[in-house]
């Protein structure tokens, strides 16, 4: 069976059975699995340099676990604390792009949620199309569009995980959110706020592309985050989401963009995203 697209009931029962491995697995090693996890995105892993890590578990040590393939990722999961406040982090994410299926993409938020996990702070490099955002903002998502052409809970459903047709009236959570609005009010961090626009990638968009995903009510574009939030909300985790604009993306004066140039503005914003997620965890976790 391939884990790539899950079609029978003996699919997903051969499946749930790798996410409880994997999930055992990690539970062996680490004395408790914090109720919070974070998702480091590109050019973001550097945030869990302030952590306090107990356990440093790569991906391809977990039984089943996808590895990412992207430079800019780790790959690995840890577990510590980010200023005293419990947090298993995942430095590294599997895309789209790189071919996994949707069930595979949505396996770590499976195993995250099997270990107990009960809220989701996820982080992403966007590109930026509401022309008031500038590169190494960060912007608050409030909502998403997914054009990703994909979802990670098509195929048989476990009741046991949550429901076939789960609501996205408010896939991000609005206390959550007001945290962080708090948060980044008081130490006088600029935080935009808007809709994230998942795409498949791996290719940038052409300036057609941006006019219509501006046009369809876009603020930012990535290639991420979306099946994460699709996989936690089926389970009840709550989520919260943070994208750092690493490059403008306005149709009219559209510049071609380098990765490098993407990481440097992700690099110029981690100051304020550490700040940031730091206090709001520890808000969250009291
Ligand atoms: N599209 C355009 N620019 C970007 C993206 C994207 O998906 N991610 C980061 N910058």
């Amino acid at each position: 069976m391939s884990t790539a697209s899950l079609r029978t009931a003996d699919d997903l029962t051969t499946y749930r059975h790798q996410v409880d491995e994997a999930a055992q697995f990690i539970s062996a090693r680490a004395d408790a699995v914090p109720s919070t996890a974070l998702i480091l995105g590109t050019g973001l892993g550097g945030l869990a340099d302030r952590m306090a890590v107990t356990h440093t578990l790569p991906y391809d040590e977990i039984p089943h676990f996808p590895v990412s393939t992207v430079d800019a990722h780790a790959g690995r999961l840890l577990i510590g604390t980010l200023d005293e406040t419990p947090v298993v982090a995942m430095q590294g994410r599997m895309h789209a792009y790189e071919d996994y299926g949707p069930w595979q993409l949505g396996f770590p938020v499976r195993v995250l949620g099997t270990l107990g996990i009960d809220t989701l702070l996820i982080s992403n490099a966007a590109g930026g199309l509401n022309p008031h955002f500038s590169a190494s903002d960060i912007m608050l998502i409030t909502d998403h569009i997914n054009f990703l052409g994909l979802n990670p809970l098509t195929g048989p459903n476990h009741d046991g995980w949550g429901p076939r047709f789960p609501d996205m009236s408010e896939p991000y959570d609005p206390a959550l959110r007001r945290c962080l609005q708090d948060v980044a009010l008081e130490h006088g961090i600029k935080l935009q706020q808007g809709v994230y626009m998942a795409a498949l990638g791996p290719s940038l968009e052409t300036k057609a592309e941006y006019r219509f995903m501006r046009q369809m009510g876009a603020d930012a574009v990535g290639m991420s985050t979306v099946p994460e939030v699709l996989v936690a909300r089926h389970m009840g985790i709550r989520v919260a989401a943070l994208s750092v604009i690493t490059d403008e993306c306005f149709p009219d004066a559209l510049e071609p963009v380098h990765i490098d140039d993407v990481l440097a503005a992700a690099d110029a914003a981690k100051p304020q995203l550490t700040r940031l997620v730091t206090d709001a965890l520890a808000r969250i976790a009291a």
